[in-house]
């Protein structure tokens, strides 16, 4: 069974107006249970954590089902695994402090020019402050893929680190991580992935990646504004955290700094009941494939919804590859060969003539179709391209929420914008 449009976007209070929202790799709409769990966590169990009262241990009950939730979204061995936080840049610069503590001077760490900032420069600053070197595995500007050649050769001089995405928020490309997370395991380097951009499309499996770290955001998969990091528990255990005394000295509280905001991870725990829904609505055609592979309980239903979100995508992502090319001036960047969606998501960045991309983005959006443009913090691939000095790309990025509808209508939109 394929998803039902009309049920799914029911479940998302703001989907119910007359936009087209194609700025989705820039953050979602959110579900109607993400909602309604930062609503009851308000009204209902608003506290401190660790008192002796009703409202602080209800409190306290949320944020455990909240770390057990993602634990199950990422296929976790434990929910003490699962770190919150502010977002995905915050967590990642402060927990690449503690992870880069040991790095001796003269040391080397990988970094890639397709991944979005935010994991890129944390990792060059402490690389900066311990005195190490930064290798960088560039893209083929051509198709959007990485340099696997490349970084081979980096992994050779046995680097500390290796940060990497999951899927590319500029270009759409998704890495082959299992197999970059085995190469740089055999040269004996940790992995750091950013699947900020894959979270919403498709599932993740920390245990059967084997990364060491992975990290992404809620509010880039249909929850609020909440940062989720999975770190190996033995590894976590090991690393030095920087925290304060009266913090605990255990997982996952070492590294959950300060008043954490609780809201935000009720709703992360509401984003990931949506998916429980739309793996038990929707998913079924494929339990009997994921039973085999050993998922049970929540962590079935979530895989579920993740499968047929993926398969659903792909004609979203064909219709809109399909759409896209089809307009006369467009430039598409990224992988445009329809045998290869498996690849990709469904997010494009093109120009179109010579239009700057800031002032096609206001013209759709004159039409009600909300679009990015510039670099979207993905800076080195816009300066690989050579777009950046001109207003980088514009870019439009589908979910699951959206329909083939909307993807004719952006065609029809830049058609006449191009005409
Ligand atoms: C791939 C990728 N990584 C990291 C980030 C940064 O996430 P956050 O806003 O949670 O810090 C983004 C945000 O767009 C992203 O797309």
């Amino acid at each position: 069974m394929t998803l039902d449009l009309s049920a799914i976007r029911a479940q998302f209070p703001s989907l119910n107006r007359n936009v087209i929202f194609l700025d989705n790799p820039g953050g979602t709409q959110i579900a109607r249970q993400s909602l309604e769990r930062i609503t009851s966590y308000l009204l209902e169990c608003n506290a401190n954590h660790g008192g002796a009262f009703a409202t602080s241990i209800a409190s306290d009950a949320v944020l455990d089902e909240a770390h057990k939730a993602m634990a199950d979204f990422y296929n976790a061995s434990s929910p003490d695994e699962i770190i919150f936080g502010n977002n995905m840049t915050s967590l990642t610069l402060h927990i690449s402090r503690s992870i880069s503590r040991n790095w001796q001077a003269g040391g080397e760490i990988v970094v890639t020019r397709l991944d979005h900032d935010a994991n890129v420069s944390p990792w060059v600053l402490a690389a900066r402050d311990r005195g190490c070197k930064v290798n960088w595995v560039n893209f083929d500007v051509e198709d959007g893929t990485l340099k696997l050649d490349e970084l081979q050769k980096a992994l050779e001089r046995k680097p500390r680190l290796l940060a990497v995405g999951y899927a590319s928020n500029s270009l759409g490309t998704i890495n082959p991580i299992s197999k970059i997370i085995q190469m740089a395991h055999a040269a004996g380097t940790l992995v750091y992935v950013d699947a900020v951009q894959f979270a919403p499309h498709g599932p993740i499996d920390v245990q059967n990646l084997d990364c060491d770290f992975l990290v992404s955001s809620s509010y880039k998969f249909f929850g609020n504004h909440s940062g989720i990091l999975y770190g190996k528990r033995i590894l976590l255990d090991e690393l030095f955290a920087y925290k304060i005394r009266p913090a605990p000295n255990s997982l996952p509280g070492k590294f959950e700094t300060g008043t954490q905001n609780h809201e935000g991870i009720a709703g992360v725990l509401g984003a990931v009941e949506y998916f429980e829904w739309v793996g038990k609505k929707f998913g079924g055609e494929h339990a009997e494939a994921l039973l085999e592979r050993g998922y049970t309980g929540r962590r079935l239903l979530l895989k579920q919804a993740m499968s047929a979100i993926r398969a659903y995508e792909f004609e979203l992502n064909r219709a809109m590859l399909s759409a896209l090319e089809s307009i006369p001036g467009i430039r598409l960047y990224g992988l445009t060969d329809a045998r290869r969606l498996e690849d990709r998501v469904a997010t494009f960045s093109f120009r179109l003539k010579d239009i700057p991309p800031r002032l096609l983005a206001e013209k759709l959006a004159a039409e009600n179709i909300y679009a990015w443009d510039g670099n979207y913090y993905a800076l080195n691939v816009s300066e690989c391209l050579g777009v950046e000095p001109s207003g980088g790309m514009l870019r439009v990025g589908a979910v699951h929420y959206n329909t083939l509808d909307e993807i004719d209508r952006l065609k029809a939109v830049l058609l006449k914008i191009s005409a």
